[in-house]
This record gives structure tokens, C-alpha cells and sequence, in this order.
């Protein structure tokens, strides 16, 4: 490589901010010690887009989304940085930024509790049907009360499955404790503890009343849960996804619920996002709840996010090493 990523530390450094709605106004924070540059809009920037946001930027402090591959990181020489406000980073080629000496980092942990708290909505709401309820009631349904109606099968006491067992799964078991579930977890790279049981993944998959999903997007994970895995599932099974579209096999899972391989599923994420076509199969299924992708949407994580992707600008900056680092990233970058 001919660039130089080793922008003199006296200079005052340009940091690019590649969403205009991020929590805690990092664009006044970073302004203390570089020039910031904010794009206005919140959706994800295309190459193009970010790559003249953050001509000249020694650091980006961007969102999943942000596609940072190979072509953006050639036309950036400068940067050192690209400190995420989300734990997902799977927009980002952790490879080809670690080949250019550009650190990654992600928020892990500051979201794990509000994640959690939303797959615990998503599981009552489709087990237990409340979303569907509530469409009844609002659609001036309610013209009698008979013992029929809206019954589902119970949470507590329930078997629920966790794919992948990280600190949002934790999370998500230690809530179950109080529902008095039996919490069994497939993670060929998680450890046990006293919360959980390791198990294969044919046993989740033919165990779990809940499956619960919490692994990142890799190479390794899209489409783990195809049509095979549905059919293994019990019929009454609720599926649940609060991590990326892209690990389910969306057609498949379309056919699961209408044709009661499963029995419900409550999703915050879909493969293709943000989606607002009328037409998506999902909608016209009353047994699926569907959600904007905002399982981390409480005001505390939102901050939290925000916080921890500058800091971690901040301290690439400062020459220190950066605080959250993905795996695979340099933590130093090129001094
Ligand atoms: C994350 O942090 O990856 C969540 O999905 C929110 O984007």
C-alpha cells in the first residue's frame, strides 16, 4: 500500500459521521478535538456517498449499514478508523480493513439488555398473540367473548432455545429464569453456565418451543435456518429473530407459518431493510409479528451506542488503543 495512514498527530483530524440521527450529539462532542463532518440523512450512505463525506477523514463513526469494503477503503487513504454505534458490523470487511491498517470497532454489551427486553416482547407477543389482539380489537372485531379466542401456547415454563449464545442470549436467559423456562443454547464458539445447557442443534431445533436467535450475519450463518431446520421445529414453535434477516431463509419461513410447520414468529429483522412494501409476504401472515429493526431502540442504549463509538474515535486519536475492537480488527492501527 502507498497510503498513509499515519496522519501526523498534530494535525487537527477530520472525522466523518456517516448518520444525521445518532443519540448525544457526537458531532458537538467530536468538534472538541477535530473537524466533523455529519451527513444529514439516516439511512445507510452508498459507497459513493460516504466515500466524499469522508474524503480526507482520519476516522468514520457510522452505523450497520455503512459500507465499508474494500472500494471505499482504497479511495480513503487517510483513515485509521471506523467506529461503529451498533455491535452488528456485518456491512463491514473486517479483512480488507485490517489489510489497509484501518481499525474497526462496534458497541458489544450497551445494547445486550434493551435487545433482550424486546425478544422477551417478541415472544409473548406472538406466543401469546397480543399483537394480533390488539389488530382484532382495532378493527372493531370484539362482538363477543368467546373462550376461543387468541389462545396460544404458554411462555412459562416453556423450553426456550437460544442460537448462539453471546451476551444478548445471556441476557435473554436470565429473563427466562422468572418465566420458569428451561433454556437450552447451540454455540459452537459459547461457553455454559449455570443459565443455559449446550445442546447440538438438532436437539434445539426439536426441543425448543421458543428459538431464539442471537448469532451475528457471517458467511457461516446466512440461511442456517432454512426449510430443514423449520421442518425440524416443533408445529407450535415460536421463532424468534432480533439479530440479522439474512441467518433465516425468509421464503422458507413464509411457508412455515402459513402451512403450520411452526406457529408463530415475532421478528425485528428482515433480510432486506427498511422495508415498506405492502406486499411482503410476512405482512399477510397473522401468526408473525414484524418490527422495524428496533430491538435496541431504548433511549439509554441509544446513548450508550452513540457514547462508546466515540469513544473509541476518540481514543484511536488520542493514539491509544481502541476500546471495542472487532475481532480480526488491528487495535492500534498504523501510528
Ligand atoms: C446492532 O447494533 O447491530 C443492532 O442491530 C442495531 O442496529
Amino acid at each position: 500500500m502507498t497510503d498513509d495512514r499515519a496522519a501526523t498527530p498534530d494535525a487537527r483530524a477530520i472525522v466523518a459521521i456517516s448518520r444525521g440521527d445518532l443519540f448525544g450529539d457526537p458531532e458537538a462532542r467530536l468538534g472538541a478535538i477535530a473537524d466533523v463532518r455529519q451527513r444529514r440523512l439516516v439511512n445507510a450512505p452508498s459507497v459513493d456517498e460516504l466515500a466524499e463525506l469522508a474524503a480526507g477523514a482520519t476516522a468514520i463513526l457510522g452505523l450497520a449499514g455503512d459500507p465499508v469494503r474494500n472500494e471505499l477503503l482504497e479511495r480513503l487513504p487517510g483513515l485509521r478508523v471506523v467506529a461503529l454505534a451498533s455491535a452488528g458490523y456485518d456491512s463491514v470487511d473486517v479483512p480488507a480493513a485490517a489489510r489497509h491498517g484501518v481499525i474497526v470497532t462496534n458497541a458489544p454489551g450497551v445494547l445486550s439488555e434493551a435487545v433482550a427486553d424486546t425478544t422477551f416482547g417478541l415472544i409473548l407477543g406472538a406466543r401469546r398473540r397480543y399483537v394480533e389482539a390488539d389488530r382484532y380489537v382495532r378493527a372493531g372485531r370484539w362482538d363477543e367473548a368467546g373462550l376461543e379466542l387468541m389462545v396460544g401456547p404458554d411462555v412459562h415454563g416453556a423450553t426456550l432455545g437460544l442460537l448462539g449464545y453471546g451476551a444478548i442470549a445471556r441476557a435473554v436467559a436470565r429473563r427466562a429464569q422468572g418465566f420458569g423456562m428451561t433454556v437450552l443454547f447451540h454455540d459452537p464458539y459459547g461457553t455454559a453456565d449455570a443459565l443455559a445447557t449446550g445442546v447440538t442443534l438438532d436437539v434445539l431445533l426439536a426441543r425448543s418451543d421458543v428459538l431464539s436467535i442471537h448469532v451475528p450475519l457471517t458467511p457461516e450463518t446466512r440461511g442456517c435456518i432454512g426449510e430443514a431446520q423449520l421442518r425440524a421445529m416443533k408445529p407450535d414453535a415460536t421463532l424468534v429473530n432480533t439479530s440479522r434477516g439474512g441467518v433465516i431463509d425468509e421464503p422458507a419461513l413464509v411457508r412455515a407459518l402459513a402451512e403450520g410447520w411452526i406457529g408463530s414468529a415475532g421478528l425485528d429483522v428482515q433480510v432486506t431493510e427498511p422495508n415498506p412494501d405492502l406486499d411482503n409476504p410476512l405482512l399477510a401472515l397473522p401468526n408473525a409479528v414484524v418490527l422495524p429493526h428496533i430491538a435496541s431502540a431504548s433511549t439509554s442504549a441509544r446513548l450508550a451506542m452513540t457514547d462508546l463509538a466515540a469513544r473509541n474515535v476518540e481514543a484511536v486519536l488520542a493514539g491509544r488503543p481502541a476500546v471495542t475492537p472487532v475481532p480480526g480488527s488491528p487495535t492500534g492501527g498504523r501510528q
